[in-house]
This record gives structure tokens, C-alpha cells and sequence, in this order.
């Protein structure tokens, strides 16, 4: 027993987890996904799969890692054998492993480019900001060189955290560095609403307009869930190894997705009635949209070059904490077989992952012309991770959790009371499953 660590107190493994959910999926790609799959559809239907989906399949992959108490590989080889079951469910655990390094492999290069606003300051007095800072843009991600550059500062630090393990690691550095982050982001959306068009941004943000709702956007808005959760490839259940024995998986839950919710609609906040009010700015920008118009907002701001530095340190900050633990479930089950030192896993793996991330800031110039079902490199990976690889984790573990494993099992290892634990299997059973299955149907047929 004694290789089994374990984080003190309950709330490591809260900060851990919201520190892994909370990133730039929530501040970076949820505004421009929003953005670009007509509003109020998209965030309703996104609203409904963190609760219907994302509620069920968290608690259960919570539940698989702190019953395992090891990587989610062998977490999941453990509870197969315990309980009897097929023993290839292990795979779940293994496209989890290789989603993981698959999407760091593209987070990594917009984590970089944040981590380098960091240090740019615009010039003063500019007659138009918000054109300055489109044409910044366009030319940080016309370079390969600057974008590889950046990405491998950002990788370098995942791969150093990591490298030291989760409790002196991981543990730690979340326990100071998110609630920085929630006070400081509540501030810029109470700014950018007061000068922005708050307006136009609440209206275009929960206005119900289904007009706007195509199979497509719902898939997406699934995908998007499964993303800023940071579920469905065994993130969550990495870490729900290391939860103490006594914390009670129901409410942490619950807070964890508040959390991350939250931070998502404040990043809306935060940047939308920006847009709205000016003229230059779109709102379908895509994958650029934050970079392109939070300088602007930084820019006419008393103190703004030092709110830009903070913001994006913070912006940096959340996706490390996210980053880490996109690799943790490979290195994890790696360092188990005891073969190779921790230190070198991370190396090997940090390096696979910096080849693969040279194809997605490829696709920015170089290759952006070469594309593959009218999609480039980038947006392949984009679309195989999230809308593919992550709803089926989360499909798999809804099954696993709410078919497969006996009530009693699930009861006892689940703690909750009567009431709580029929919706909770009711929803994992019927609802979860079901959903993911209908929405990957629905806009693939
Ligand atoms: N949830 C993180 C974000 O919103 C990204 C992330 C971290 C993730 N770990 C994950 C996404 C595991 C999917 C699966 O930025």
C-alpha cells in the first residue's frame, strides 16, 4: 500500500479538479464557440449536457479512480477483475490516454500564444486598437516560428509539473493560483459590462433563439461540455485516485461544475459587450477571438497594460492546470509497469506531443491549405477529440458505471442518500447514455 498517495484535506482535490476543468476551454474556446454557433442555441443546449451529461459521467469517473486508487487504466483493469467483467474495459483507459496527449498536443500552441500576450504591450495612443490587434494576431499565428517557439515554453512547463508528481506537482501549485484567477476574471466582466453592450450580450447569450440549433451545433455544444468538464478521457478519474477516502463524490461534483460553469459565462462577459460595441470586432472571429479583443478592452482601460500582463498570466495559469493533467493518466500508467523513471516518461511523452503540436500550428500558415473533409489538420483533431473520442469515453463510462456494476457496489462506494442515488442512476442509465447516442447520431446521419 505504501506506493498509493493520497492529497490531504478535501480541498486539493477540489482545486485539482476545477483546475483541470477551468481553462482555456472555458475562457479561450467557449466565447468563440458561442461566437460562432449562434448564441443563446448553444449555450442552452451546453447548459443541458454539463447537468444531464456531464454531472452523472464526472461522478462516475470520480467513483472508477478512487476505487482503483491507481491510474485510469489500471483503475478500470482493477474493477473489471473485482467485479467480474470483460477484461478488455481497460481500453477505455488507454483512448483516454492517447486522447489526452492528442488534445494537449493543440492546447498546448494556444496556451503558448496566451502565455505570450503576457508580454506584449501595445503601443499607445493607436487611432484604431481593436484593428492593431487583429493584424497582431494574423501575424503571431503566420509564424511558425514564433508559435513553436511558444508552444514549447508552455509544453516545457506541463512536462515539469508533472515530472514532479501530483502531490508536490499538481497538488500544490492549484492550491495557490485558481482563486486568483475567479476574482480577477469577475473584475474584467464587471469592467467590460459597464463600458461594453451588456445589453446585446445578455440578449444574444440566453434570448432563447432556436432558429440557430442545427445538429451540428448540438454535437458541438456536447463536445464543448465534454471538453471544459474535463471529461471523458480519464482526467477526472486520474485524479479521483488521489481523493481521500472520506470526501463525499456528490458534492464535490456539484461545486466543480458550478466552478467551471461559472467561469465560462463570466469569460462571456467578459468579452462579448466588447465585441458588440465595436465596429471592428466579430463575433464568428473563431479560435482568435480573445486574442484579438480583450487587448482592445485592456487597451482603453486606466491601468490596462498591467490588467493585459495579469489576465494573461492568469489565462496562463488556468491552462497549465489543465494541461497537467491531460498528461497525467498516460504517465500514470506508464510509471505503474516500473520500468522507466517518471522524469523520463514525461520526456518521451512531452516530446510525441511537441511533434503532433507542429501539425496544428502548421495548419495556422504553412498548411492551411491542406485539408481533409474541408477541414485542416487543426480542426480534425479538434473534432476528433472532442465530438468523437470524449462523448464516447463518456458513453463507455455511463455504461460501465450505470449498467455493469451492481447496485450495491455502487452504493457503497458512491455514498449518497436514497433519493439522490435513484436520479443519479436514473440519469447515468437512461439519460446520459441516451443523449450521447442520439446527439452522435443525429448529426453524423
Ligand atoms: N477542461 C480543460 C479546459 O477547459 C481542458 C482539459 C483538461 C481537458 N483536461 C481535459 C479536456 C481532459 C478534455 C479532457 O480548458
Amino acid at each position: 500500500m505504501s506506493d498509493i498517495k493520497i492529497w490531504k484535506g478535501n480541498s486539493t482535490f477540489i482545486l485539482a479538479a476545477a483546475g483541470s476543468a477551468v481553462g482555456l476551454g472555458n475562457i479561450w474556446k467557449f466565447p468563440y464557440m458561442v461566437g460562432s454557433n449562434g448564441g443563446s442555441a448553444f449555450v442552452i443546449v451546453y447548459l443541458i449536457c454539463i447537468l444531464v451529461i456531464g454531472l452523472p459521467v464526472m461522478a462516475s469517473e470520480i467513483l472508477i479512480g478512487k476505487y482503483g486508487r491507481k491510474s485510469p487504466i489500471n483503475s478500470l483493469k482493477k474493477l473489471s477483475k473485482d467485479l467480474n467483467l470483460n477484461k478488455n474495459w481497460y481500453f477505455l483507459g488507454v483512448l483516454g490516454a492517447i486522447a489526452g496527449l492528442l488534445i494537449l498536443s493543440y492546447y498546448s500552441v494556444f496556451a503558448g500564444m496566451a502565455f505570450s500576450y503576457i508580454f506584449k504591450i501595445f503601443p499607445s495612443g493607436l487611432e484604431n486598437p481593436s484593428n492593431y490587434s487583429s493584424n497582431y494576431f494574423g501575424s503571431l499565428s503566420s509564424s511558425p516560428v514564433i508559435l513553436i517557439f511558444w508552444h514549447s515554453i508552455f509544453l516545457f512547463f506541463t512536462c515539469l509539473i508533472v515530472g514532479f508528481g501530483v502531490v508536490k506537482g499538481i497538488g500544490r501549485s492549484v492550491n495557490i493560483l485558481m482563486p486568483f484567477l475567479f476574482i480577477f476574471l469577475l473584475a474584467v466582466s464587471a469592467y467590460s459590462a459597464y463600458v461594453g453592450d451588456l445589453k446585446s450580450t445578455l440578449n444574444f447569450l440566453f434570448f432563447p433563439n432556436f432558429s440557430a440549433l442545427t445538429p451540428e451545433v448540438i454535437l458541438s455544444a456536447m463536445g464543448q461540455a465534454f471538453f471544459s468538464l474535463s471529461i471523458g478521457m480519464g482526467a477526472i478519474m486520474a485524479y479521483g485516485a488521489y481523493m481521500p477516502e472520506k470526501q463525499v463524490i456528490g458534492k464535490t461534483v456539484l461545486t466543480i461544475i458550478f466552478l467551471d460553469t461559472f467561469v465560462a459565462i463570466a469569460a462571456g462577459i467578459a468579452i462579448f459587450p466588447i465585441v458588440f460595441s465595436n465596429e471592428y470586432l466579430e463575433i464568428s472571429a473563431g479560435p482568435g477571438l480573445i486574442f484579438e479583443t480583450l487587448p482592445v478592452a485592456f487597451y482603453s482601460l486606466p491601468f490596462g497594460e498591467l490588467f493585459s500582463i495579469i489576465f494573461f498570466i492568469l489565462i496562463s495559469i488556468a491552462a497549465l492546470s489543465s494541461s497537467i493533467s491531460l498528461l497525467e493518466p498516460f504517465t500514470a500508467w506508464i510509471e505503474e509497469r516500473k520500468i522507466i523513471k517518471r522524469k523520463i516518461i514525461v520526456l518521451l511523452l512531452g516530446l510525441s506531443t511537441w511533434i503532433l503540436g507542429l501539425g496544428s500550428i502548421f495548419s495556422f500558415n504553412i498548411w492551411s491549405e491542406i485539408t481533409f473533409l474541408g477541414l485542416n489538420f487543426l480542426e480534425l483533431l479538434d473534432y476528433l477529440t472532442n465530438n468523437i473520442m470524449l462523448p464516447l469515453g463518456g458513453f463507455l463510462v455511463a455504461i460501465l458505471v450505470g449498467w455493469l456494476i451492481s447496485e450495491d457496489f455502487l452504493q457503497k462506494n458512491i455514498k449518497m442518500n436514497h433519493l439522490q442515488f435513484s436520479v443519479f442512476k436514473f440519469f447515468l442509465k437512461y439519460v446520459s447514455a441516451g443523449s450521447i447516442v442520439l446527439i452522435f447520431f443525429y448529426s453524423v446521419l
